[in-house]
């Protein structure tokens, strides 16, 4: 890839930003990063103190020490989530508006105040109570982008109850998965979802997963398109009705620092998804801060970020983030081209939206289709427009900043995962020089660093390796449900003393961090990470499929598509009714998000004369830079290459 950095612009914070932000200069960003460095018990400790309603105090900042995996903060210290997000927040904003749900069709608007939150979340709660969910339970919730989703994932905090929120694009399968490997006792979800006019079932593929998993004991469903579903009584329990029934308060239940808060699935290099664990104190004064200083945050702001519950995103920057601020924040339940590409833009104008926290891939989805969709609406409110998913592309970038922005907004290109519990590469408002296409510095408390192969550090300016984090932060994640050890072989194991991250990364000559995508075999499709081992293993699953191996390519949309390369058994043919079959086992096993976007049928692999396939080659084939492919001379049959070079082209 050419060096995007030596060529890239580098844009002062607009004064509309700058003009009150917490941040003004860059100096006094330097001086508090390296404040927080400096002894970050003090820091931590004092940011705890202040940010977060304890019952009870903590009486130790942390404990932690990355090479033996132990991670712990605010040892002592007892808490509650939801009376942080929703209780506090009564006495001095109970009518404020906490979400503002806009629904699949423009202008259908709910609007929930904190006083009207905290009933709801109450009832829920209730409800929970009531069915016999208790502290340290698992519940599972698959639900589209509707209110109750925010109560179920706050009722459960507040009742101790550990939520694992599943991709409502799940299929059936993987939600059977999620629930046996956390041992959910519950399923929260709905009759239906909505996503530009289509519906998407989702009672159904819980009644098929829950086939499987005894041990869920109900299953809670809202109405929403009030479709006709099946319905099991007495397992089944309709949320809206039994909410009725119930008192809308509910005591909160005191939890330590420590407490799981949540579990989340995602892929990995290798097996089936891990849960990742959080916690509640560490996790929560993170999403707070971040989302603070990272979206320069004030109180009248209308904070909207677009991304589904599904995903870490929309945990720490729908709901826990912004709620534990007292935020007004935004859940849309529709796509960003519906029922048109300037539907972002509409709501922006209608809500007096202030920040915007999208992903490249809608980005590019949207701009591809014309100025005229954006130009359309008042987008003069907005102050912060973020990025987050994959690297965004200096095109894109600059088309946020100069057509959405018009030049008045700060582009946050903020760079996390799921296992970091929030933002932690990341310009902040006010006080950031942005290039296009970086992430910039990291935020307070934070030491990144390259490591080479070997695990050493690379020092200085104008280099590359793999990115790593040297400090316990505290809303690292603790721990993979159900093993421990594949937490510490995953990420601390490999180079002790650090949180190995699975990206790889430039540090330019200004010193800024660039991200370079993933160096292990998961792909970024659409912001999303996919193993490719897993949908290898559900190409396999078809019994016509002797052998898959699946790479990621550039795709114009979603940054990167799935390119799978198929080894049929004897006696089948590659005609398109199979492709087809086999687009379908996986979307059956794992859903539409990780259905290939190309097959090749393939009588051959490229693999070393010990069996192991090649998969650099193979990543080249699919992206048809076929003029570097490098040494093939260990290849057990070398001719193969030229072969799927040549189907390749015919594709
Ligand atoms: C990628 C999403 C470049 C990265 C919050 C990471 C990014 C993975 C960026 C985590 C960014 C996320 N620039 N790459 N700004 N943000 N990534 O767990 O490869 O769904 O490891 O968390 O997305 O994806 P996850």
């Amino acid at each position: 890839m050419a060096d995007r950095s030596s060529v890239s612009q580098l844009f002062a914070p607009p004064a509309r930003v700058s003009d009150g932000s917490f941040y003004p200069s860059h100096g006094s960003y330097e001086k508090m990063y390296a404040q927080s460095l400096e002894n970050p018990e003090a820091f931590w400790g004092s940011q705890a103190e202040v940010q977060i309603d304890w019952f009870h105090q903590f009486t130790q900042v942390s404990d932690c020490d990355l090479a033996s995996g132990m991670v712990a903060w605010f040892l002592g210290g007892k808490l509650n989530v939801c009376h942080n997000c929703v209780d506090r927040h009564l006495s001095i904003r109970g009518d404020k508006v906490a979400i503002l749900w806009e629904g699949d069709e423009p202008g259908d608007v709910r609007k929930i105040t904190y006083r009207e939150l905290h009933r709801e979340v109450c009832r829920l709660a209730n409800v929970l109570r009531h069915n016999g969910i208790r502290k340290g339970d698992r519940v599972a919730i698959y639900m589209p982008m509707i209110p109750e989703a925010a109560f179920a994932m706050l009722a459960c905090a507040r009742i101790g109850a550990v939520h694992s929120v599943v991709f409502a694009g799940f299929s059936a399968e993987a939600l059977r998965d999620r629930i046996q490997d956390a041992r959910c006792k519950a399923v929260i979800t709905a009759d239906e979802g909505r996503r530009g006019k289509k519906t998407i079932p989702l009672k159904r593929p819980v009644d098929e997963a829950v086939m499987a998993c005894p041990t869920v004991e109900h299953v809670f469903m809202v109405r929403h398109t009030e479709s006709k579903v099946p319905f099991y009584e007495p397992r089944d329990i309709d949320l809206g009705e039994a909410m009725k029934n119930e008192r809308p308060y509910c005591p909160v239940e005191h939890m330590d620092s420590e407490d799981t808060l949540f579990l989340l699935y995602t892929s990995g290099s290798t097996g089936k998804p891990k849960g990742i664990s959080h916690t509640s104190a560490g996790y929560l004064l993170y999403a707070m801060l971040t989302h603070r200083y990272v979206f320069d945050y004030r109180e009248d702001d209308v904070f909207a970020c677009v991304a589904d519950i599904g995903w870490i995103t929309g945990h720490s920057y729908v709901v826990y983030g912004p709620l534990a601020n007292g935020a007004t924040t935004v859940m849309f339940e529709s796509i960003p081209t519906y029922p048109d590409a300037g539907r972002y833009w509409d709501m922006v104008e209608r809500h007096r939206i202030t920040q915007f926290y999208t992903a490249p891939t809608a980005i590019r989805a949207i701009a591809r289709l014309g100025d005229e969709f954006v130009k359309r609406y008042d987008r003069s409110s907005l102050r912060v427009l973020g990025s987050v998913g994959e690297p965004i592309n200096p095109e894109s970038w600059n088309w946020y900043y100069n057509v959405v922005g018009e030049g008045r907004c700060n582009i946050v290109d903020t760079w996390w995962q799921t296992e970091t519990g929030g933002i932690m590469i990341t310009p902040l408002p006010g006080a950031t020089h942005t290039k296009p296409g970086s992430a910039t510095f990291p935020f307070f408390g934070i030491v990144p660093v390259l490591l080479d192969d070997q695990g050493n550090e690379i020092e200085g300016n104008g280099v590359s390796g793999l990115l790593a984090i040297k400090s316990p932060w505290p809303s690292m994640a603790r721990t993979i449900q159900g093993d421990h050890r594949r937490f510490a072989q995953t990420y601390l194991d490999p180079f002790p003393g650090y949180y190995l991250t699975g990206d790889g990364c430039r540090r330019d000559e200004d010193g800024y961090y660039w991200i370079t995508g993933r160096v292990d075999d998961v792909i970024n499709v659409s912001g999303h990470r996919m193993g490719t081992a897993e949908v290898e293993s559900a190409l396999v699953s078809h019994p016509g499929c002797a052998e898959a191996a699946v790479v990621g390519f550039p795709h114009e949309i979603k940054g990167q598509g799935i390119f799978a390369y198929v080894i049929l058994k004897e006696g089948f043919d590659a005609d398109a009714e199979l492709i087809g079959e086999l687009r379908n086992e996986v979307r059956t096993h794992i859903g539409p998000i990780a259905v290939p976007d190309q097959i090749l049928i393939t009588p051959g692999l490229p693999k070393t004369r010990s069996g192991k396939i090649m998969r650099r080659i193979l990543r080249k084939i699919a992206s048809q830079e076929t003029g570097e492919l490098g040494d093939i001379s260990t290849l057990a049959d070398p001719s193969v290459v030229e072969l799927l070079i040549e189907k390749r082209k015919g594709l």
